[in-house]
């Protein structure tokens, strides 16, 4: 959750560190801080509760000079955003420091000792306990930072990726993790080190992706050095970066949420380039070439995911059951993991993940692997974590999502599982050849539709001004569309603080219609498809009692235009692919009452963007 930068080489470090936290402001947001050494060999620390924004105001006209630093920004785990609590942590002499990301579980037993032989702290974090033994086991065994660092991480169970700097050895940092995300960008006669990559693109290109239980030695002067936790020697493996600076900057949006929502079209392409040719009848997905016997053979696909991932995987249970015929179940992986799940060595995982780094979805998986299953990946973020820990599988082309409340992550993600069902009919033979010819000609228009979807956002904007005050909201789908309403429901309440709650259509009458009154607002997806009647019967139950009927509908219907509030055309298209079309006005939607109710949008209370600790 939180984001870890630093710098080591022959600029000015503290602008690199404040740029830097800004760009992975969204990983967390209670508080943030840095610590650089200056010229003179001084340590100076400036940290404190709130944004980056709120540190830089607090560092202004202090000494903030230096050619070595390191910064964190917090989403609290243990120990209330407060300054104290803030990072880096002191050790016990105040000469080393440390940022982390992650949590570490043994703390409190460590903590003990540490106080039995006469440390102190400052703060209720687990971070500053590490800090501590860091030190005392340097001090003790007389060791090197790097080798200290080593050691204690022998002790520590739990997550972490950390950066320590020792003011008594400038030319050096420190840099290690497990089980959260670290790279480390070279340039010349310099180093980064991050939590993604976004503060290092516009400097260097090559990268190294540290591995779990690895540290890296980084010296003025000298190469990269790795060592695993059993102190052997690694050789760095350097690769190129792909994403552009372009891709992480707001390009004129007020708001990430607004830019991504909008580079639908262009990511729903990228996510089908190279694998969808239409004219040809071919759907290929590389990533998975060497696992289509497990497809064609497989009796069950299990889902893993969370949040809106965990809504892409209940559309691929529609998808994967109606095209391939392969029965679905979909799991929230924190669920998943923690009780005693019946795994046979021919289920097939499917685990969706944004960032790839989501902890419930990789513990997930490695119980999922231990019994034997194969695990496909579909994940954005390349060479994250989840990438990494399946067996094959396919990246969505999303490029990198900023805004806290995901939006391409999710067409994107869907894109990927419908040419996935899709292939996998084919190699089965369960789609009659002119569906499956129809379906890849329609899901080659998507991009477009989703482009004339996006030409509605002033009629939605006016409709949000009408909502915008709600203190309860419910959308419905039936269908394909039930994963949508429940997708509508959570943008809104993540980013306006609205409570909203997503419902198959028909189940209203088992509970939800008490709560309908002429105030509540009903988001309905009514498009044309086999449930279509059906939904308008439930849009007449909801209009009986005076609630307010918001609907997405087909270009040209008449019927719901007649009895709904206000109604959203959108482009027809199959059923199986309405998801993907019919998610933009809820996504637009949400945006403009977060905006119009004054949330921060990009970075809602309590979220981060990537959730790396259970
Ligand atoms: O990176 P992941 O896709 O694994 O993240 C899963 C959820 O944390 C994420 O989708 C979350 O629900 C978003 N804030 C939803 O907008």
């Amino acid at each position: 959750m939180c984001g870890i930068v630093g710098y080591l080489g022959t600029r000015e470090v503290y602008p690199i560190l404040i740029k830097g936290l800004r760009r992975l402001e969204y990983r967390g947001y209670d508080s943030a801080g840095v610590a650089m050494i200056n010229g003179s060999g001084h340590l100076n620390v400036y940290k404190r509760k709130g944004k980056v924004s709120d540190l830089e105001n607090f560092a202004t006209g202090n000494d903030t000079t230096g050619t070595i630093g390191i910064g964190h920004t917090r989403w609290a785990t243990h120990g209330e955003p407060n300054d104290v609590n803030s990072h880096p942590h002191y050790s016990q002499s105040k000469n080393i420091v440390l940022i982390h990301n992650g949590i570490i579980e043994n703390y409190a037993s460590i903590k003990e000792g540490l106080k039995k032989r006469g440390h102190t702290f400052e703060s209720q974090t687990d971070t500053e306990v590490l800090v501590h033994l860091i030190e005392e086991i340097k001090q003790h065994d007389n060791m090197k930072l790097g080798h200290a660092v080593l050691a204690a991480l022998n002790q520590v169970i739990g997550a972490y990726a950390i950066v320590v700097m020792d003011k008594n050895d400038p030319t050096t940092l420190v840099a290690a993790k497990k089980g959260s995300p670290m790279v480390i960008g070279i340039g010349e006669n310099e180093f980064f080190i991050a939590s993604d990559a976004s503060p290092i693109v516009e400097f260097t290109k090559n990268v190294v992706y540290l591995e779990d239980e690895q540290v890296a030695i980084l010296r003025r002067g000298e190469d990269l050095k790795i060592r695993s936790l059993k102190d052997k020697e690694v050789t760095p493996y350097v690769q190129q970066l792909t994403i552009e600076l372009e891709n992480i900057e707001k390009g004129g949006y007020d708001h990430f949420m607004l830019k991504e929502i909008y580079e639908q079209p262009r990511s729903v392409k990228d996510s089908m380039r190279g694998r969808l040719n239409a004219e040809k009848g071919i759907v290929s997905l590389g990533g998975i070439v060497e696992h289509e016997a497990k497809f064609k053979n497989a009796k069950r696909i299990i889902f893993i995911a969370c949040g809106t991932s965990w809504h892409a995987g209940l559309v691929g249970e529609y998808l994967f059951e109606e095209f391939a015929r392969i029965p679905v179940e979909v799991e929230y992986a924190s669920e998943f993991r923690y009780r005693n799940p019946v795994i046979y060595p021919d289920d097939l995982i499917i685990a969706i993940s944004q960032s790839g780094e989501t902890a419930d979805t990789l513990a997930a998986i490695e119980l999922a692997k231990s019994k034997g299953a194969t695990i496909i990946g579909v994940c954005n973020v390349v060479g994250s974590s989840i990438a990494r820990a399946t067996h094959a599988g396919s990246y969505t082309h999303a490029g990198p999502e900023i805004g806290v409340a995901s939006t391409k992550a999710f067409t994107a993600q869907v894109t990927v599982l419908t040419l996935m069902a899709l292939h996998v009919a084919r190699i089965k033979g369960t789609l009659p050849e002119s569906r499956f010819r129809q379906l890849l000609y329609e899901l080659e228009s998507i991009p477009t539709k989703i482009e004339q979807a996006l030409k509605l956002n002033a009629e939605i904007k006016d409709i949000a001004f009408k909502f915008k005050d709600s203190t309860n909201a419910l959308y419905l789908g039936r269908g394909f569309t039930f994963p949508v309403a429940l997708e509508g429901a959570l943008k809104l309440k993540e980013i306006s603080y609205i409570h909203a709650e997503g419902y198959p259509a028909a189940e209203m009458k088992h509970g939800p219609i008490a709560l309908i009154d002429e105030e509540m607002p009903v988001f309905v997806i009514a498009t044309k498809g086999p449930n279509y009647e059906k939904v308008v019967s439930n849009i007449q139950e909801v209009k009986a009692r005076k609630g307010k009927v918001i609907a997405v509908v087909t270009a040209g219907d008449k019927e719901v235009k007649g009895t709904a509030d206000h109604t959203i055309e959108i482009p027809e298209t199959d059923e199986s692919l309405v998801p993907l079309v019919s998610v933009i006005p809820w996504q637009l939607l949400s945006y403009h009452i977060a905006v119009m109710r004054g949330c921060n949008v990009d970075q809602p209370r309590n979220l981060a963007k990537s959730v790396t600790v259970e």
